[in-house]
Parts: C-alpha cells; structure tokens; sequence
C-alpha cells in the first residue's frame, strides 16, 4: 500500500491552483474582517450542547454504531415538554438531563432558551437551509390527556399529541414509520432497529428531522472527480472543493482540525471536527468536552482554508432508551414509579414512558443560498487543507442562540468498495 500523506497532498494540489487563480486581482483587496466579530453565545450555557455532547457518547460507546446522527434540540424540546407533564422524580431526572454547566444569560429558564432557540431555527428555514422536522408524543391508550400539557407543549415545543392506533405492535410501528416520513418531508428514513412494544398508558417521544444546509459561498462539484473516502469501508465517492476565507483552528496537541463554515444568510453554522489523519473517531470521541468544544470554537480564526468534502447524506434512525436511561433517566419508563401526572390527571401507575424515537437525515451538497454572486471576492493566501477524505464530527448551530440543531458523526460514505491493493 503506498503511504498516504504524500498521496493527499498531490491529490489536493490541482484543486488549490485552479480555484486560488479565480480571485480577481484586480478587484480591492478585502482583509479578514469581512464578517462580523460577534459570536453565538457559548455553549457551556446551552442545554442542547449538553444533552447532545451526553448522548453522543453514550451513542458512540455502541462500537457498532456508524454514521450516527440527531438533533440535540429536538430531544432537548421535547424532553422539555415531557417534563412540563411530570412530577417529582420523573421531572427531575428530566431536568437534570437538560441542564447546563455553567448558568445561562441573567437565569434564562431552559424551557425559554429551548423554545426561542426552535423558533430561532424555523425562522431562517429556506435561508440558510431546508429544514422539515416534525415532534410529536404518541400514546397507547392512555387516559384523557389534559387540554393544557397538549396546547403547552405545542405552542412551545412544537410537540404535537397523537394517540396510537388500537392494533398490534406491528401496526403501532406502521404508523411510527409513516409518521416519520411525512415528518421527513416525504423522505423513507433508516428501518428502526430496536423493537417497540407500546403496553397500554406508553408515551413515544418521536423526533424527525432533515436538513440540507445552504452554504454561504458555493462549493463546485466535478462530475468526474471521483476520490477515495477513508472510512470504515474504502470507497470510491463524489467530492466537492472550495478554497475561501472560514473560521479555522488547528489543536496541533491534539491533532484536530476545527472548521466552521457559515450557511447562507448567517443565521446558522456548520462545525467540523477531524483529526489530521486517517484514523476512527474513537480518539477524537474520546477527547470531546464541552469545556474543549467551547475552547476550540472560540479559537477559531478567519483563515485562508481550501476545504474539500464528500457530497452524501448521513441518515439514522435511533432509539434513545437505553442512551437516556444511562444518563439517569430510569424512573420514567416504569409504569410504577412514573409520575406524569400532568399529562393526565389518571395517569398515575399507569402512565410511562415507552420509547424515544429519533429519525434524521442531513444532506450534504455543493449548494449555497440566494446572493452568492454578490459576495465579495475573498483574498485567498496559501490556504490552510481542510481535506475531509476520512471521518470527522459534524454539528450545525444557530447563530442567535446558539444552539445546537444537529450533531453526528460520518464514518462511512456509500460508493464503490475500493480494495487495499497492493
Ligand atoms: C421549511 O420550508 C419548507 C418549504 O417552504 C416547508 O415545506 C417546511 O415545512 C418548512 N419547515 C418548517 C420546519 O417549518
Ligand atoms: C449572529 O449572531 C450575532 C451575535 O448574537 C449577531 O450580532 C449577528 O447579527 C448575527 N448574525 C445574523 C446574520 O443574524
Ligand atoms: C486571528 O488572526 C489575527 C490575524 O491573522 C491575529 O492577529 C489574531 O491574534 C488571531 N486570533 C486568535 C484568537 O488566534
Ligand atoms: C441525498 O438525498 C437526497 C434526497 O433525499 C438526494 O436527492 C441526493 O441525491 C442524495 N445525495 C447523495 C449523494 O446520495
């Protein structure tokens, strides 16, 4: 097998010279500060960095996971809503999973920052990027749920009540599914590995989500530029290339690349972790702390950066039960010791939790926005390679609030299987 850096590096010479020798010389030079200093709050002060950084890691201490992918909000929102239902230690090991670190803005309620942060999102839906997502808290024959909880839990949450259907499981996992493709706008999502078996008086908590981010500069896309992705498989994939001016940072102590690319409009980002080299994100994994994840965010610097990134879709589909009950989350699943007496006022011993369903899906093209034809033209110096040819960490945060939409994990790229030859 022939060394890999040197290969990488020739590969990656043509693009550079081609897409360096586009900026017009003629135009003035425009210095860094072509986008605005300020940035989203930290997220140390974000439930939704903190739950999602939580369950990733319980997700990916599953060594079979691959291409893992959710949105921190969605479960965080709608955990907020189920706690606005519950009592006693049921609440409170819903809080606990929601709290943060360090103390938000002059003592921001969660349940706020949640909720302005879902409005946040929706409002920049068809800016920055599409977005179908679709929340809701199925029952199985439950007693009458209270008129309050639903009108609360929707006009905060977005989390919608649906009762399930009087069939079998089987019929109860039909609905699931054709619930969660509408909710994907028409997308068929990841078959559900898990079982789920709804006893009468179960809650499913069920999130879908799909995402396609708008960049605010366009990447181009050679239809022959076929390279080879050095994940769990090798495989022959579809790359895309584009040398500008990004927010960038090099841990050189940890070896990490951190790259944050803003969607069209501003109104969110999308963050890259990677290693240097090829290798699993087991190390990288590892490493991950919110205190880490704030440092590196905030290091990022304006940085001439040639990035190049495969075009796919990372698509999962997950059930959070075994995640969230190791995060603390135990008495909710138990008809009885939950308390959900504020989801119905006969819900006592009968009431539980009984699934938290996940359906994501988040594109990956070359696209950006409207108007990037009238951006200025970026002075580009000996860019930095952000060459993503093997596994890296992706999230996608809102600029306002700073919360976090989407976090997950590429590890494979579907495409033809290349054979290590020698
Ligand atoms: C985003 O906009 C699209 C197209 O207008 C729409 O179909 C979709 O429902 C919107 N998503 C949300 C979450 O409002
Ligand atoms: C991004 O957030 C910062 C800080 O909250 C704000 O000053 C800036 O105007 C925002 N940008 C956009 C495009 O909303
Ligand atoms: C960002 O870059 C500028 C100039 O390139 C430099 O002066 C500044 O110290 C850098 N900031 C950080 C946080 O590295
Ligand atoms: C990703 O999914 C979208 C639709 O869901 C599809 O149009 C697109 O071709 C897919 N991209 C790749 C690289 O498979």
């Amino acid at each position: 097998m022939l060394p890999r850096l040197p290969v990488h590096i020739l590969i990656s010479w043509p693009v550079l010279l081609v897409q360096v020798s586009t900026a017009d010389p003629s135009k003035k030079s425009p210095a860094a500060p072509t986008r605005p200093p300020s940035r989203p709050p930290p997220p140390l002060a974000d439930p939704s960095w903190a739950l999602g950084l939580h369950l990733y890691q319980a997700l990916r201490s599953d060594s079979i996971s691959v291409n893992t992918l959710f949105s921190p909000l969605l479960v965080a929102s709608s955990l907020g809503a189920l706690d606005g239902g519950s009592a006693g230690t049921t609440s409170s090991q819903l809080q606990d999973l929601i709290k943060t670190p360090s103390p938000s803005k002059a003592g921001a309620h969660t349940g706020d920052l949640l909720s302005e942060a879902l409005k946040s999102f929706t409002a920049a839906n068809g800016t920055s990027f599409h977005l179908h997502t679709s929340s809701a808290l199925f029952s199985k024959q439950a007693p009458p749920v209270s008129q309050a909880f639903v009108k609360e839990s929707q006009a905060r949450f977005r989390l919608l009540h649906q009762p399930l259907g009087k069939g079998d499981s089987k019929a109860d996992l039909k609905q699931l599914h054709g619930w969660a493709k509408a909710g994907l706008g028409g997308l068929e999502g990841a078959p559900l590995a898990a079982y789920i078996q709804a006893k009468a008086g179960a809650l499913i908590l069920a999130n879908a989500l799909r995402f396609k981010g708008l960049w605010e500069r366009e990447f181009s896309e050679g239809s022959t530029d076929h390279r080879t992705f050095l994940g769990k498989e090798y495989t022959k994939v579809m790359m895309m290339h584009r040398a500008g001016l990004y927010r960038h940072h090099e841990d050189i102590e940890n070896m990490v690349q951190v790259l944050e690319a803003p969607l069209c409009g501003g109104k969110a980002s999308v963050v890259l972790l990677m290693p240097f080299h090829v290798e699993s994100l087991a190390r990288l994994e590892k490493l991950l702390t919110l205190e880490l994840l704030s440092k590196w965010l905030e290091k990022t610097n304006i940085t001439s950066v040639s990035i190049s990134l495969p075009v796919t879709n990372i698509t999962s589909t997950l059930s959070l039960q075994k995640q969230l009950s190791a995060l603390g989350l135990t008495d909710a699943w138990d008809q009885k010791v939950a308390d959900f007496s504020g989801v119905s006022d006969k819900g006592k011993g009968k009431l539980h939790l009984g699934g938290v369903l996940h359906w994501a899906s988040l594109e990956l093209a070359a696209q950006a926005g409207k108007g990037d034809a009238d951006l200025e033209e970026e002075n580009i110096e000996k860019p930095k390679l952000f060459y993503a040819d093997h596994p890296f960490i992706i999230f996608v945060r809102d600029n306002t609030t700073g919360a976090l939409l989407l976090m997950g994990a590429l590890d494979h790229v579907e495409g033809e299987a290349l054979h290590d030859e020698l």
